[in-house]
């Protein structure tokens, strides 16, 4: 298993590469890639953990050595958001950043199944896409946009405040990432029962995780460590998806036919193929149903904005 990590050095690559030395299979081979000039001494530092998982760093003008062979590639690469950014802010940054890295991914592994956790990741997604459709190696089961961290957001709020085992709590989240387009299902976690005072609350939070971060964060950046955990978790969800197991399920903001949008965070049965189904999100509450239909706008919105940007090119 090869899995490359683009903007390694960063505060989300350095703590997802982590994760990955100590959590991969052994044989596997992780490759670090980033413009910044200290991706050899990450690569370096991580080798001396006595893991069978072998590192190596990649700089600037290495993106192809980087991405060759690689089975999976996970993409943190772009700038994070600072106090009053919301992630739309980040689009005419990062998307030019995604696109030169698709188009490594088109030349060198076109085959790979891709995380993309570059924000908007409501946008960026749709970026990959295009630039897979372009060069005519885009098969949407293969490409990803990262929505792990509403999920364990999601688990560690809700753990909180019923009290329960952290580690039994699972809540399905679907729509987008960012804002009012991730969307908690409450009335699905099992065992636990929400006042509408609470779903009203929990809601919210959950939706606003990230600037809670960015505020706490005061200027210097935005969720790097619960972000490498998350985007970690869902990379080895799709290593055992690779690797043949059955009824790997997760969730991830994929390409939808005939959806709620074209793209749309939805639970998937991940495979050698990366997804092999879309499964249904199931009933929604009214609340959820409401709140549903009201982030279909702004979603439809980010969409576009990724395919204009590649239409313009
Ligand atoms: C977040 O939700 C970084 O997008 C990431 O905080």
């Amino acid at each position: 298993m090869k899995v490359a990590v683009l903007g390694a050095a960063g505060g989300i690559g350095q703590a997802l590469s982590l994760l990955l030395k100590n959590g991969l299979p052994a044989g596997s081979e992780l490759s670090l890639y980033d413009v910044a000039p200290v991706v050899p001494g990450v690569a370096v530092d991580l080798s001396h953990i006595p893991t069978a998982v072998k590192v190596a760093g990649f700089g600037a003008d290495d993106l192809d050595a980087a991405l060759a062979g690689a089975d999976i590639v996970l993409i943190p690469a772009g700038m994070p958001r600072k106090p009053g950014m919301d992630r739309a802010d980040l689009f005419n940054v990062n998307a030019g950043i995604i696109k030169t890295l698709a188009e490594g991914i088109v030349r060198n592994c076109p085959k790979a199944l891709v995380g993309v956790i570059t924000n908007p990741v409501n946008g960026t997604v749709p970026i990959v896409a295009e630039v897979f459709k372009k060069a005519g190696t885009y098969e949407a089961s293969r490409v990803f946009g990262v929505t792990t961290l509403d999920v364990i957001r999601s688990e560690a709020f809700v753990a909180e405040l019923k009290g329960v085992d952290v580690s039994e709590v699972k809540v399905p989240v679907i729509g987008g990432h960012s804002g009012t387009t991730i969307l908690p299902l409450l009335s699905q976690v099992e065992g636990v029962e929400f006042t509408e005072e609470e779903v009203a609350a929990l809601t919210p939070r959950i939706q606003n995780a990230g600037t809670e971060v960015v505020n706490a964060k005061a200027g210097g950046g935005s969720a790097t460590l619960s972000m490498g955990a998350a985007a970690a978790r869902f990379c080895f969800s799709l290593v055992k998806g690779l690797q043949g197991e059955q009824n790997v399920v997760d969730y991830a903001y994929v390409a939808v036919e005939n959806g709620d949008a074209a793209y749309f965070a939805h639970p998937v049965r991940l495979g050698t193929n990366g997804v092999e189904e879309i499964l249904s999100y199931g009933e929604l509450s009214a609340f959820e149903e409401k709140a549903k239909n009201d982030m279909l706008e702004t979603l439809n919105k980010d969409i576009q904005e990724g395919i204009d940007f590649m239409a313009a090119q």
